[in-house]
């Protein structure tokens, strides 16, 4: 199986929170990084794909004419096509070109159901505009996927487990779950926002609880689903796959090579436009490297990771510090994560993952 992400780096506004390769103000640059795309699928011609993703950013803040532009410069079919949207961004013109061009996934931004909250992390929507556009959504046949996070400034644990519930209640097919890491580069970064820890855990597990009552069930770090609906699109990255990653800031990962495009806009797109790779780094990976990589991903699937004897020669120290510390067990020939495991993989994975790690993952891999 092989994977087609698509990058879409513009933003109405950027959110309190968000480092994610993703502009505010460049409107006026969509066109070129359209047809910038279109170069760059062309540099790719022949192969094919199982899946699409077009993540962002904000894929939903193109107009109806630029997603059906979109589509039309990608190969296609597949057999799971998701596009992330925005509630504030998506009307009935826009999604009937997703269902005109083949999508059959949404995945929408809500965060939290509290109003006051959204506001306080920099969204541009109120929990009645996500739900009147969700339940348009599901009326139009889409598979909907709900991001939700967890952890925000000032919110109590009531608020935490209501938003939870409130998602629960539209009964949508599957739910990304995020503890919310301060970054840096952020508003939230700047003002030195801090995450109770136990507060924190004390949401994790009442969701964890809610979302299993609900009939999702947990099947990666930060992913829950009703039976038959996991993104397929998402388990190749976690099953180490192929996949080829379009645009500004993309990553890739084609016959044992990772390449990660530059993440400037206006960089990304002249290199293109003179013909050039957009590739900032490429690397290849192999022998203990490669199967780091197979483990560190692998591990995030709730089913657990197949510990071969070639894993244990390579990591007989790492396999048991992290059963030590009660973070994996490894049972019937496979390594586990425990719930504690789960929580902190949830929390900031990147450091959790230090024994088997190579080298930084890129962001649509952890989410
Ligand atoms: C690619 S992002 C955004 C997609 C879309 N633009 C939106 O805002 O809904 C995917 C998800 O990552 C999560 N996310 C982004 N930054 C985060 C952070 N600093 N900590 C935790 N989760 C984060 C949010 O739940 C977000 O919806
Ligand atoms: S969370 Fe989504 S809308 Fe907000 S800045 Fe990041 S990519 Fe843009």
């Amino acid at each position: 199986m092989r994977g087609l992400y698509v990058h879409i780096p513009f933003c109405a506004v950027k959110c309190f929170y968000c480092d994610f390769t993703a502009f505010s103000g460049q409107r006026a640059q969509v066109a070129r990084y359209l047809r910038a795309l279109r170069s760059e699928a062309e540099r790719h011609r022949g192969l094919a794909f199982d899946t699409l993703y077009v993540g962002g950013g904000t894929p939903s803040e193109l107009a109806e004419a630029e997603i059906r532009e979109l589509f039309g410069s990608l190969p296609g079919p597949y057999r799971e096509a998701t596009f992330e949207a925005n509630p504030e961004s998506l009307d009935a013109g826009k999604r009937r070109a997703l269902r005109d061009c083949g999508a059959t996934r949404l995945s929408l931004g809500l965060q939290t159901a509290d109003d006051r909250l959204l506001s306080a992390i920099g969204r541009k929507h109120t929990w009645d505009d996500f739900r009147r556009v969700y339940e348009a959504c599901a009326a139009d046949g889409f598979s909907v996927n709900v991001d939700l996070m967890y952890a925000l400034p000032g919110q109590t644990l009531e608020q935490s487990d209501r938003s939870v519930d409130a998602v629960l209640a539209l009964r949508p097919d599957h739910v990304s779950l995020y503890g919310l890491q301060v970054e840096d580069r952020t508003l939230f970064g700047k003002r030195e926002v801090e995450v109770d820890e136990d507060l924190a855990r004390a949401m994790f597990e009442s969701a964890l609880d809610r979302l299993a009552a609900g009939g999702l069930e947990h099947y990666e770090v930060s992913n829950f689903a009703r039976p038959g609906r996991q993104s397929i699109h998402n388990r190749i990255y976690w099953r180490n796959g192929e996949y080829l990653g379009l645009g500004c800031g993309a990553s890739s990962y084609l016959s044992g090579e990772r390449l990660a495009n530059l993440d400037r806009l206006e960089k990304y797109c002249s290199a293109v436009e003179e013909g050039r790779s957009p590739a900032a780094e490429s690397e290849r990976l192999e022998g203990r490297r490669a199967l780091g990589e197979t483990a560190l991903l692998g591990l995030r699937l709730l089913e657990g990771l197949a510990w071969t004897p070639e894993l244990e020669a390579a990591f007989p120290e790492e396999r048991r510090h992290i059963e030590a510390q009660g973070w994996a067990r490894l049972h019937a020939g496979r390594l586990r994560l425990t719930r504690e495991g789960v929580f902190l993989a949830n929390r900031a994975f990147a450091e959790f993952v230090a024994p088997f790690r190579s080298h930084p993952q890129p962001a649509e891999v952890l989410h």
